[in-house]
């Protein structure tokens, strides 16, 4: 079998992350696949721009068009609208499968993209669209598309996460923490996504999409970011008991005046009990907890943003895909069989 070739579109903190994992674990992942690999070049805008990454200088290109029609799998990681929307369907159209973690193009126009992808049975793939590392979509697509989801309530924003838990735990100003958080990678090239919850409306829309199994786009998600929230609040909600957090709610509800049966989305700072979970999500954790009719409550917790924590649903996604074009492989269950060892350790002297 030829190698799948890999296009990656962007080389920011995820993407590099991505073509250095790929580089790196190539071998094991092609034997989890069936198939060799290979990250076939990535697209940038500025050939010449700084990046931390070992990408080979040739595989670098500034030609993102020939570079996708040469692909069996396209991962759009370059972020905002366009030109990530006309190359994605570009793609699509061209048969590659497509994974992105482009939050606000599929909150914006994913029936678009997911009709081009149907037009020619290729698929799109977002699982680090949402929650960075946490397993998130596909939970709430396949493993729970057989139950009733009645309410998610999420922390799906990094950003506001990391900068509210350093004014809880540290005492430190909202700009003193956004300028850490953006250090280190977390924050939105423009960081207003993050602090004025815009990113977690169009996430909290891709989860109630996916939840409910209608279409709620972004700007029908009632929105009120983290901006007005002080210090003073922070630490008089702390002393009665609370903790400030930006959530996510999305519900299945009945409008009292009309009574017709809908969902309500909605994201914006609230008190939640010290006692509570989401609590206890520190840093620029997320937490995504779903309630559902017959499964009860479910909670999906780790690194809601990061650029090789979020490389790993990336990778996940690169993975589905490339099972998808061999037929015959190690298909997902069994996947395949390294060799390794199981050691005897006793239970008695390990330690977790
Ligand atoms: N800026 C986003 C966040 C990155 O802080 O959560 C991950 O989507």
């Amino acid at each position: 079998y030829r190698n799948l070739r890999v296009a990656l579109l962007g080389a920011g903190s995820v993407g590099a992350q991505v073509a250095d994992q790929l580089l790196t674990h190539r071998d094991e992942l092609a034997a989890r696949i069936g198939a060799g690999i290979e990250l076939a070049g990535v697209a940038v805008r500025d050939l010449d721009a700084p990046r931390d990454t070992a990408i080979p200088r040739e595989l670098l290109t500034t030609d993102a068009e020939s570079l996708i029609l040469s692909s069996d799998i396209v991962v759009e990681l370059m972020g905002g609208l366009e030109p990530a929307r006309t190359l994605i369907l570009q793609a699509l159209t061209s048969g590659a499968d497509v994974i992105t973690a482009n939050k606000a193009l599929l909150a914006t126009h994913g029936p678009e993209l997911f009709e081009a992808a149907g037009q020619v049975g290729a698929q799109l793939y977002y699982e680090a669209a949402v929650g960075g590392a946490i397993p998130i979509i596909r939970p709430l697509r396949d493993s729970l598309a057989g139950d009733r989801v009645e309410r998610i309530l999420g922390i799906v924003n990094g950003t506001t996460n990391f900068i509210l838990d350093r004014m809880d735990t540290q005492g430190e100003s909202m700009e003193q923490a956004l300028a850490t958080a953006s250090a280190l990678g977390y924050a939105e090239a423009d960081p207003t996504a993050d602090v004025g919850g815009y990113d977690a409306a169009q996430k909290a829309a891709i989860l109630a999409s996916l939840a409910f199994h209608t279409l709620v786009p972004a700007d029908a998600v009632h929105r009120e970011g983290i901006t007005e929230v002080t210090l003073e609040q922070v630490v008089a909600a702390r002393k009665a008991g609370y903790v400030v957090k930006l959530l996510a709610i999305c519900e299945r509800l009945t409008d009292p005046a009309s009574g017709v049966d809908g969902v309500s989305v909605r994201v914006h700072p609230a008190l939640i009990p010290d006692t509570h979970p989401l609590a206890a999500v520190h840093g620029a954790n997320n937490a995504v907890f779903v309630e559902a009719e017959a499964a009860g409550s479910l909670m999906f917790y780790g690194a809601g943003a990061g650029g090789i924590q979020t490389a790993s649903a990336v990778l996940g996604d690169v993975v589905s895909a490339a099972r998808r074009h061999v037929v015959g492989g190690p298909g997902v269950a069994e996947s395949t069989h390294a060799d390794l060892p199981v050691l005897p350790i006793s239970a008695i002297t390990t330690r977790y």
